[in-house]
């Protein structure tokens, strides 16, 4: 049976910050940031958005009267999650008034949750031929105000619809994983912000790329040539590169161009939204797809997918013939057009504004904010969502 990605979509708040100005206010060289760290530009999320409404706003642009009948599971991938019981999926099955007969659950691994959710769903669907899974990657990354990891910050959703017979990507059944207990990033329940050891979490993606990818050409017999591009977990845009760099030499010049150019494709949603964790390498394969116009029905495409703290896995995926018409590129091209920057003194603003945790009742102001859904308030401790065409 063919399983994979039947639809794709993402959300991205509708403020940005410019790095060459935040570059600048925090005296760096902004060329540190637009080359070495490879960011032209930061979402912003305002208070009206948090992970679920990021993500509900992903779903709401892509799912049709017929998809909402038959989405029987719902997994949300992330680690900015809102409730230490009820799951973000739940949330999000009521916002976009999904049929009831389904399961919604959230998972957790850092940015490898939305990898786990869409292995968890191709189970689903083996079982289930007729059902699809609604797998959403959304979350908000914070380091600090000042921080060494301020710069790759960021805050969007990834919403992938996964089905048999699907319309964009067969995801094939081959893939390699790697786990081990390490401390490069985390976020203790206590903290709304990261902690992170930078130098060390660059070393560990790259190891962990070259262990999953040495073992997939294993398993497989594949190689670069096989791939014409592979997308990857884009904390920041440079990172995927260092980890492709690392295994160019493995194939011929024309590999390693084409490799280089589909991932200049592959980068630019990513480059101008920061690091989204859990959606982030599907924001990086939107990008591709959106962007390499001439991308053929019948390649395969490479996916790399880590998470801190850390798991890693390869695995791929075959374009379906006439995946474009299926692709939502005037919407995409639409949210970036909207979008509004804000000056840095008014990011760290809303950077600094947070929600009560003293169990407060608060009321949000959600007419400045265009997303169809948005955080209303707090009230009795419990978030008030708002769709505003419902
Ligand atoms: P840093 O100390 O600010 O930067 O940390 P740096 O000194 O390492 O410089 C960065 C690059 O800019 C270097 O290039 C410099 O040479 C270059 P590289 O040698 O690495 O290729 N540079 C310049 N280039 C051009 N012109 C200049 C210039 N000056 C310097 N004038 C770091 C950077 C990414 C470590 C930091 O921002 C950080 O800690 N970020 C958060 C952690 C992170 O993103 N880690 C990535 C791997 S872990 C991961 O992906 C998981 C994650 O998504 C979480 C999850 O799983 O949930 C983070």
């Amino acid at each position: 049976m063919k399983i994979g990605i039947d639809k794709i979509g993402f959300y991205a708040p509708h403020l940005y910050v410019d790095m060459n100005k935040l570059a600048v206010a925090r005296d760096v060289e902004p060329a540190k940031f637009t080359i070495g760290i490879g960011q032209e530009k930061m979402a912003i999320a305002p208070i009206t958005q948090d992970a679920v409404t990021l993500a509900a706003n992903a779903a709401f642009g892509i799912l049709d009267a017929s998809d909402k009948e038959k989405i029987d599971y719902v997994i949300f991938g992330t680690e900015s999650g809102v409730d230490n019981s009820k799951s973000a999926a739940v949330y999000v099955h009521g916002l976009l008034g999904l049929n009831p007969h389904a399961r919604c659950v959230e998972v957790k691994q850092a940015c490898y949750g939305a990898t786990a959710a869409i292995q968890m769903a191709k189970g689903h669907i083996a079982l289930n031929p007729e059902s699809k899974v609604l797998v959403l990657g959304s979350d908000i990354a914070r380091y600090g105000l000042h921080t060494g990891g301020e710069s790759t910050q960021g805050a969007g959703a990834v919403a992938l619809l996964i089905s048999a017979d699907p319309k964009i990507m067969v995801l094939e059944d081959q893939n390699s994983l790697y786990t081990d207990d390490i401390m490069d990033f985390w976020r203790p329940i206590y903290s709304d912000k990261a902690y992170v050891d930078g130098k060390f979490s660059n070393e560990q993606y790259i190891l962990f790329f070259n262990k999953v990818w040495e073992d997939y050409k294993e398993k497989t017999g594949f190689g670069l040539k096989d791939f014409e591009a592979i997308c990857y977990h884009l904390p920041y845009t440079k990172m995927g590169l260092k980890a492709l760099r690392t295994v160019l030499d493995q194939g011929t010049e024309e590999d390693k161009d084409r490799l280089l150019a589909n991932y200049e494709f592959s980068k630019t949603y990513n480059k101008n939204i920061g690091n989204i964790y859990t959606g982030s390498l599907y924001l990086s394969l939107l990008s591709l797809l959106d962007l390499k116009e001439d991308l053929e029905a019948g390649s395969r495409i490479g996916l790399y997918s880590y998470g801190s703290g850390a798991v890693g896995e390869f695995f791929s995926g075959i374009l379906e013939a006439n995946y474009r018409e299926h692709l939502y590129v005037n919407q995409h091209t639409e949210l970036f057009e909207s979008r509004r920057e804000v000056s840095v003194e008014e990011y760290e603003v809303i950077f600094s504004e947070t929600l009560p945790t003293d169990g407060t009742n608060v009321e949000l102001e959600i007419d400045h904010d265009p997303a169809v859904i948005c955080l209303a308030g707090v009230n009795g401790h419990s978030r008030q969502y708002i769709n505003k065409l419902r």
